[in-house]
């Protein structure tokens, strides 16, 4: 199985909240879930897929290893603590959360640990997230592009990570366009509510159809049922290539999720 299209973002989430979020996502027809160590609802994910009725075969399951697991010592051992709180034998796609921090730990030996943990079955697929050019590079060096799945990165029409997405294009890797709303900014745009009041579509849509169709997989988060049922909807839109090209223009690398440990950006 690939990375399906459209997962469901569980950042920020928690308790009740995430229960409620998953349980209505499977109910609406999402089959694909991120969620990541530091986001500290794991279990809950686990248990609210457990209790659904939806074939654990039928899920795609995505985690991420935090920066304080990144050494080969702590990699899998942290994985599988992961893979009891989520009640699996196996994720679908493991995830680099972030670059070392100060390249801290060797990427060599966490790329490494995570190609063994591949190996040993404990992740279908294996992947990065927030990697810049040069991180991917040096992961490409370490276990080779067709290793990596996807790299999981911030792109909305507010911060189209262009380099990066050509980047990843030139080396066959896919991308995972996370904040796909700009958390929300999205919906305030003059230009992108206009385009999608013309389809009958929301902002919200309508920027999830312009990622998928440049070919990223997304992964927005709802708390509300309607928006998890638009926001899944939103990969049966086309959109014209003018309206493409006019979303485009709004590029003005306006970057939301910067942490102090983030990598220096592209
Ligand atoms: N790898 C990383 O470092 C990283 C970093 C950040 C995020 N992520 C992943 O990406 C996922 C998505 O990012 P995000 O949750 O920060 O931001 P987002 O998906 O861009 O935006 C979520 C916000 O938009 C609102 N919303 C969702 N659908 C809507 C709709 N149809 N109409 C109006 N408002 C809508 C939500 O509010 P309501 O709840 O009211 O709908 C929420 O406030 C995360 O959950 C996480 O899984 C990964």
């Amino acid at each position: 199985m690939h990375i399906p299209a459209i997962g469901l973002g569980t950042f920020r989430l928690q308790d009740r909240q995430v229960i409620d979020s998953v349980r209505t996502g499977l109910e609406l027809g999402y089959r694909h879930i991120d969620t990541a160590q530091i986001y500290g609802n794991e279990a809950e994910v686990g248990q609210t897929i457990a209790d659904s009725e939806v074939a654990r075969r039928d899920l795609f399951v995505t985690t991420k290893i935090w920066t304080e697991n990144l050494t080969a010592g702590k990699l899998i051992p942290s994985l599988k603590d992961s893979l009891r709180k989520l009640r699996m034998e196996q994720v679908d796609l493991t995830l680099i959360h972030w670059p070392s921090p100060k390249d801290a730990v060797p990427l060599t030996e966490t790329m490494a640990a995570l190609l063994e943990a591949k190996t040993q079955g404990l992740t279908r697929l294996i992947g990065v997230s927030n990697f810049t050019i040069a991180h991917m590079t040096q992961a490409i060096a370490a276990i080779g592009a067709a290793n990596i799945a996807t790299n999981q990165i911030e792109i909305h029409p507010f911060l189209q990570n262009h380099k990066v997405a050509a980047f990843a294009r030139q080396h066959g890797i896919h991308l995972t366009a996370y904040m796909p709303l700009a958390y929300g900014k999205v919906m305030q745009d003059p230009v992108l509510r206009q385009i999608a009041e013309r389809h009958g579509i929301t902002a919200a849509q309508l920027s999830l159809a312009w990622l998928l169709q440049q070919g990223f997989a997304v992964i927005p988060s709802s708390t509300q049922r309607a928006n998890l049922a638009s926001n899944l909807a939103a990969q049966n839109i086309h959109l014209p290539e003018t309206d493409m090209a006019a979303i485009h223009s709004l590029d003005r690398n306006e970057r939301i999720a910067s942490p102090d440990f983030a990598p220096v950006w592209d």
